[in-house]
């Protein structure tokens, strides 16, 4: 059961990724304008999904690298700020999409 849970939050958490990142590919040209929602969607996606699945893991008695989940969490997090803030102007749209492939790479580089 567990295992079905930690699948359906890491489906949305690959959704939230692509949220973020798919939309900043399309407006990375752009040089004002942004259109942010669905990148703040994206992000408060990413946390909470990321910390459930956190939860699942040690609820299953699988370890959790807690430093990479903590620079995780950081990164994320500045992401959001980074796109509520000021995500319409570019430095800061930039910034949040830049986070998030930050986080790509820790996700999958870090093992
Ligand atoms: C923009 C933010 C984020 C992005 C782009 C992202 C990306 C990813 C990707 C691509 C994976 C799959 C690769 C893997 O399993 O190693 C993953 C898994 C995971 N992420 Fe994230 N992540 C983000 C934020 C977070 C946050 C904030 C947390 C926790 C506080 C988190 C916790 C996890 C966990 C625990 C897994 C392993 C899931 C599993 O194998 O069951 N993530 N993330």
């Amino acid at each position: 059961m567990l295992d079905v849970i930690r699948l359906i939050l890491l489906a949305a958490h690959i959704l939230g990724l692509a949220a973020i990142v798919g939309t900043f590919f399309v407006q990375m040209r752009a040089k004002s304008g942004f259109s942010t929602g669905i990148v703040l969607g994206g992000a408060i996606t990413q946390v909470v999904t990321g910390v459930a699945l956190v939860g699942v893991h040690q609820a299953s008695g699988h370890e959790v690298d807690n430093v990479k989940i903590a620079v995780k969490l950081v990164i994320a997090i500045l992401a959001h700020v980074a796109s509520r803030r000021g995500g319409r102007v570019r430095p800061a749209f930039h910034t949040a999409g830049g986070l998030a492939i930050v986080n790509v790479l820790v996700a999958v580089l870090w093992q």
